[in-house]
């Protein structure tokens, strides 16, 4: 059977990962959620927000775990801290503390129970999509500074052009590809490299290439469905992957190389150059700091 990509709704759920405990930033993320750490004046879970919204995005699932409150707290109104700026006449700081999300946005939070993987959490949205519908996975440690438009905007573009499903991907260092999932793909399609396999995490000799994949997803539904079934994979952990590779029969897939500087959030050294990235480029752009 060839793939077909089936008529689609608008892109308009994306999923957020955000249950890992962050222990490379240990002591900070003891009571801090690791999304909740500050790139510049935001947390970066409210770049990767951003990115989902600027897609089309207006619902979003964040699958959280036991001490992450926090998040909810941000995205959430607080009336207490609005009638005291109200009062105080700051308005400026009113403004920012209103408009975090624009209010055709809305939220839903799902508790994933256990540390089971990245296919896990995804997995835990599943009563949200439905069965004719795309969706998107955002993994907030990613931080992507990408113009004219967002990583999300410009796989969106593709996926509403072709209905295809599109992975963000960006070559990596030989000595790394077993840090990513890795695709398998044979050659160029309108800007795009159609996807033939992917591999969680291969050891170097076995990579099919040296495409890795980046934290943005466009999938359909079925990749949720086959989640259900998924065996553990590398890392004795359920893999996002590997429902992707049995789908492939099923539907295109591409991968989209990301137009951009990317930042790895989760590392230590990822997320002191994204502090000196974005404040280099706020005192550019003559902000106070
Ligand atoms: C996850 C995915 C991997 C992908 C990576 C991108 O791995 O499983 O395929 O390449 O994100 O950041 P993790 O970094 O969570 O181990």
């Amino acid at each position: 059977m060839s793939p077909t990509n089936y008529p689609e709704k608008p892109l308009r759920k994306a999923i957020f990962p955000v249950a890992g405990f962050g222990t490379r930033f240990l002591p900070a993320t003891k009571s801090v959620p690791k999304e909740m750490l500050t790139v510049v004046d935001r947390p970066v879970i409210h770049y990767a927000v951003q990115e989902a919204i600027d897609a089309g995005c207006d619902t979003l699932i964040f699958i959280t775990g036991r001490s992450k409150r926090a998040i909810e707290d941000y995205f959430d109104r607080s009336p207490e801290l609005e009638a005291e700026l109200e009062a105080k006449g700051k308005t400026e700081a009113l403004d920012i503390v209103r408009n975090i999300l624009p209010s055709h946005v809305r939220c839903f939070y799902v508790r994933q129970p256990q540390a089971l993987g990245l296919g896990h959490a995804v997995l835990c949205a599943a009563d949200m999509i439905s069965s004719d519908e795309s969706f998107a996975v955002v993994l907030p440690d990613d931080l992507i500074d990408s113009r004219p438009c967002g990583v999300l905007s410009q796989m969106q573009a593709v996926h509403e052009r072709t209905g295809q499903a599109v992975i963000a991907v960006e070559q990596v260092a030989q000595q790394d590809v077993s840090k990513y999932g890795i695709l398998k793909t044979d050659g160029w399609m309108g800007g795009a490299l159609p996807i033939r396999g992917i591999v969680e995490k291969p050891r170097s000799e076995d990579a099919p290439s040296n495409w890795g994949v980046i934290g943005r997803y466009i999938l359909p539904a079925r990749v949720m469905e086959l989640l259900k079934d998924q065996v553990p994979g590398a890392g004795g952990e359920i893999q996002l992957t590997d429902a992707i590779a049995r789908c492939l029969p099923h539907h295109e897939f591409v991968g989209l190389p990301i137009s951009g500087k990317r930042f790895d959030c989760g590392s230590m050294n990822g997320f002191l150059e994204a502090n000196m990235h974005f404040g280099m480029q706020r005192v550019a752009q003559g902000a106070a700091l």
